[in-house]
């Protein structure tokens, strides 16, 4: 006990610490002082008109439309859009987005979303993100059902990230005797693997040419680290397009054609807003999570991109004040000096990749621990939720957590209404 007494003593200790340097979270106060703002109360008598009674995960049409509105007005006609399909983990709301965008393009990244997307949306042209195992593309090919039109022949690049795997992948099509089309990972500077030189480009397009069962279909170069990394944007963008550019030309030296109809992907939300404009050699951007904005993508270039994606979480108790285990007195000082604390409430579920949203002023308590099962919150005594209300969390990223709370419900804000509810992909 005696440590733990000291930890939560000193952890309030620093939380007041905080409090007195920064007065953490008044500003946010003002924007939420009673409970729900206007958007979250109609969200919130939404669900409860709808019978809604456990934690879900909510898309709002309407923000996610414009935000891919946004998305390709700003790239279009000169590059095309690749739906990022982790990021919205859903073959409804792929359906969705491939539709409003006029696009069969999906990047895929893993295998049994593969044979899902080739099954339930066999139009698709699919690129793979990452590179898989070539038994993971065996296992493909001898479990996927050619019934539907989906052409992997045709339809679908499989994703090579050095000659060991070229050469795995050049023994299973010669065991399978069918075409596999194999576009390369290049490395423009994020040094998560691909191929480093155009030296071993070179060799392994040869390679490819010479192949009687692999043929070529382009070239995927991620570039996450051109916000992040030192250097400053402008340069890294330049820095990337340049070794983008040296792979494009090592491809037409040694194919001794041009590759501009071949898939030159490249992009992601963080960046894609760099490009239109730009005299680069890619011609398509891969996008997902900017669509419904979790807050791990509040960034400059992202600023004109609304939150979509919300997790909705039943209020199971709410207490006045604060009472910390084995520290009489100090949840009650926290709450003194920092109003987020004057009030408490538990929640079904919790400790997710989210942060609270609404009411405005909540806050997780570190010191008191977090829970997946039923976590606590805090906030100024003058939030007036109530049993069985709602509290309102943003998910950091969308990948993985929509997958967390069953079936999406998709949000009509005019309405008041849940017109549809999308299935995610399992959980693997
Ligand atoms: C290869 C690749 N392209 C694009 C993206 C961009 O996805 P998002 O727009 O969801 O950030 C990712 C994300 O990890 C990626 O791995």
């Amino acid at each position: 006990m005696g440590v733990s007494r000291r930890n939560l003593l000193l952890g309030g200790l620093g939380l007041l610490l905080a409090g007195l340097v920064g007065r953490v979270g008044h500003q946010r106060l003002q924007s939420g002082p009673d409970g729900h703002n206007s958007y979250f109360n109609a969200l919130q008598q939404a669900l409860k008109d709808a019978g809604i009674v456990h934690r879900r995960l909510i898309i709002d049409r309407a923000r996610m439309a414009a935000n891919l509105q946004r998305l390709v007005e700003r790239i279009r006609p000169q590059y095309h859009y690749r739906v990022v399909a982790k990021s919205l983990p859903s073959i409804e709301l792929l359906d969705w987005v491939m539709r409003q965008a006029d696009t069969r393009r999906l990047m895929l990244f893993n295998e049994p979303f593969l044979r899902q997307v080739a099954a339930e949306l066999p139009h698709s042209d699919i690129l793979l993100g990452k590179p898989l195992t070539a038994g993971a593309a065996h296992y493909f090919y001898q479990h996927f059902e050619a019934t539907n039109g989906f052409d992997p022949d045709a339809q679908l690049q499989w994703l090579i990230d050095s000659p060991a795997r070229l050469a795995d992948y050049a023994a299973l099509a010669d065991s399978l005797q069918r075409p596999l089309q194999v576009s390369l990972e290049i490395d423009i500077g994020l040094h998560r693997g691909g191929v480093q030189d155009t030296g071993t480009a070179a060799e392994m397009l040869t390679r490819l040419r010479e192949h009687p069962w692999l043929r070529f279909s382009g070239f995927m170069g991620y570039e996450a680290h051109i916000p992040k990394a030192p250097g400053g944007t402008g340069r890294n963008f330049d820095r990337a397009m340049a070794r983008y550019n040296a792979f494009v030309q090592t491809a037409e030296a040694v194919l001794e054609q041009g590759v501009d109809e071949l898939t030159l992907n490249t992009g992601g939300s963080t960046t894609y807003d760099l490009y239109p404009g730009a005299d680069v050699r890619p011609n398509e951007l891969s996008v997902g999570s900017a669509l419904v904005q979790p807050t791990d993508f509040d960034l400059p270039t992202l600023a004109e991109h609304q939150p979509a994606a919300f997790i909705a979480a039943p209020l199971l108790k709410v207490i006045d004040g604060l009472q910390l285990p084995g520290a009489p007195g100090l949840g009650r000082l926290m709450g003194l000096w920092d109003r987020r604390y004057e009030q408490t409430f538990f929640i079904d579920g919790g400790y997710w990749k989210a942060v609270p949203e609404s009411p405005a002023s909540l806050t997780t308590n570190d010191l008191y621990g977090r829970s997946s099962n039923q976590e606590m919150l805090n906030g100024p005594a003058d939030i007036t939720l109530a049993r069985d209300d709602f509290l309102f969390f943003r998910p950091t990223q969308s990948e993985v957590v929509l997958q967390d709370f069953g079936e999406l419900l998709i949000y009509d804000s005019d309405t008041g209404s849940f017109p549809e509810r999308w299935a995610p992909f399992p959980r693997r």
